[in-house]
């Protein structure tokens, strides 16, 4: 049980090692006759995107400038190890740093995040990548302010890794990366256990927040300008079931549906083994919540999902988007594949091409399997050999790739409404901005309308994205 007042004196605490961060930054400041620089990057998926944001916060808290260049006085990799591919891209990464941080021997190099919370890549990091000074997991970044002073204060190597959730310190502050939309955790960890899955070793299991407490910071981002949410949890359809009141997630987005000020309610990723009608029909009766459902296929073989440990099958999973089509016949579907689970066979992966047909997808991410130690997946027998996976893996692609065309395609001379992100960054004159099914719409436009909706006439779709121009333009 997470014990509030611990929660309160910890806050206090942090706020407390925050103040003398900011006296230790600025007399290095005075030292270097410069501000002091942070740069924190993002290897992995939504929710680690939301800890980098709390982790700025916090260094901004303390007195860093952030920056978008490593060539800065602290550097954090908030790290992923859902794949092999995050793992290695962090080694190469960390090699570039080293050559940085000779050039500038006040850096402070920090590494946490998922992959931090094995206990091989710990022993690997003080072994051969001695020049990294803070070592912290997935559980206790909001002690960031605390591990740095303890750096500066002992010289040495601090490692801070926490097995489970104790406390959840909420209140400190964040940097959003974009003012006008923010992720919202709505639980943390994962209870699921997919056979080939890391992240409920590395993330802990499933705690729900109390949906007051969600609420009070939806309403305070919309106060502060936001307009659209995205719901974040590894499985938020099986949202609020644990909690002392249960509250379902559908309850808990019409909830979030009366806030005003907020546009937009995105969520991610629901399980197809807990989708209900529930969902559906609230998300029918909507005016903001997105019309997208992100849902994770894995496999379209039955017998696969039953190794994975999926709890659906095949039959199962295309009811679910017969009926999500039957209720929202607008709906984007996405969805993620794996490649090559343990002992796939031929037939197998035809189930996978056959539900990529039969579904429609919008888009899919398609992922090779990537064995993870630790998991029941590593030792299984079977693993496939890696030319039979490259070669069904461009299968899929090109599969994914003829359904995807057809049917994105299916907007082009519309009008719709576009939440503006950015100036584009390819062609000068040009906005960028997304529609309610998730996909990028380019088109002639200025700075001023960047975090503004605006109605837009789609006229060309490239693939995955859409050219258009403003309707009032003509
Ligand atoms: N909780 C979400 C997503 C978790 S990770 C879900 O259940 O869908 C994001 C995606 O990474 C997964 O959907 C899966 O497709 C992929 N993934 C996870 N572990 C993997 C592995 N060992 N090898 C390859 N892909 C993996
Ligand atoms: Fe991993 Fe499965 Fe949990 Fe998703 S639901 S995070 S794939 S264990
Ligand atoms: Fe990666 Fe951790 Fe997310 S392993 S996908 S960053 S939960």
């Amino acid at each position: 049980m997470i014990n509030k007042e611990l929660e309160g004196s910890q806050l206090d605490r942090q706020l407390m090692y925050i103040n003398m961060c900011r006296e230790k930054v600025n007399q290095l400041s005075n030292e270097l006759k410069r501000p002091l620089k942070c740069c924190v990057q993002t290897f992995g998926c939504q929710m680690n995107a939301r800890d980098s944001e709390k982790l700025l916060g916090i260094l901004q808290e303390i007195g860093y400038e952030p920056s978008e260049s490593e060539e800065a006085d602290i550097v954090v990799y908030n790290t992923c190890t859902v794949r092999e591919n995050a793992n290695l891209r962090v080694y190469g990464r960390l090699g570039q740093l080293r050559g940085l941080k000779r050039k500038n021997p006040h850096m402070i190099i920090a590494l946490c995040g998922c992959m931090m919370q094995e206990k091989e890549v710990v022993e690997k990091i003080q072994k051969s990548y001695s020049f990294v000074d803070v070592v912290f997991g997935t559980y206790n970044i909001f002690k960031l302010a605390e591990l740095l002073y303890n750096r500066w204060e002992s010289g040495k190597m601090v490692i801070d890794i926490w097995d489970s959730q104790k406390q959840v310190v909420e209140e400190l502050p964040t940097v959003r990366k974009f003012p006008f939309k923010s992720g919202v955790n709505i639980m943390y960890g994962c209870n699921n256990f997919c056979t080939y899955c890391i992240v409920p070793y590395v993330r802990g299991r499933e705690k729900s927040r109390e949906p007051r407490d969600i609420i009070r910071e939806i309403e305070r981002l919309a106060g502060d300008g936001v307009k659209e949410i995205m719901l974040l949890g590894q499985n938020v359809n099986s949202y609020g079931k644990t909690l002392d009141n249960p509250v379902s997630f559908a309850q808990l987005l019409k909830e979030i549906e009366k806030i005003d000020g907020i546009k937009r309610i995105r969520y991610m990723t629901p399980h197809p083994k807990d989708f209900c009608e529930e969902l559906l029909d609230v998300m029918s009766q909507s005016s903001k919540i997105c019309n997208h459902i992100h849902f994770p296929l894995q496999s379209g073989s039955t017998r696969l999902l039953k190794a994975m440990n999926r709890q659906y099958t095949k039959e199962q999973y295309l009811n679910w988007v017969d009926k999500i089509r039957e209720k929202l016949p607008d709906v984007s579907l996405t969805t993620d594949i794996i490649v090559g689970f343990p002992g796939e066979t031929e037939e197998d992966f035809e189930d996978t091409l056959d539900v990529v047909r039969k579904a429609q997808f919008d888009s899919a991410y398609t992922f090779i399997y990537s064995k993870r130690t630790g998991t029941p997946a590593a030792s299984m027998e079977n693993q496939i050999p890696e030319d039979v996976v490259k070669e069904r893996f461009n299968r899929l692609l090109e599969t994914v790739g003829e359904v995807s065309h057809s049917i994105s395609a299916r907007y082009e001379n519309t009008d719709t409404q576009v939440l503006v992100e950015s100036l584009d960054d390819h062609e000068p004159g040009l906005v960028t901005g997304r529609m309610t099914n998730n996909m990028l719409v380019h088109f002639p436009g200025t700075a001023d309308m960047i975090g503004k909706l605006v109605d837009v006439r789609l006229t060309e779709c490239k693939g995955f994205y859409y050219m258009g121009k403003r309707k009032t333009d003509g």
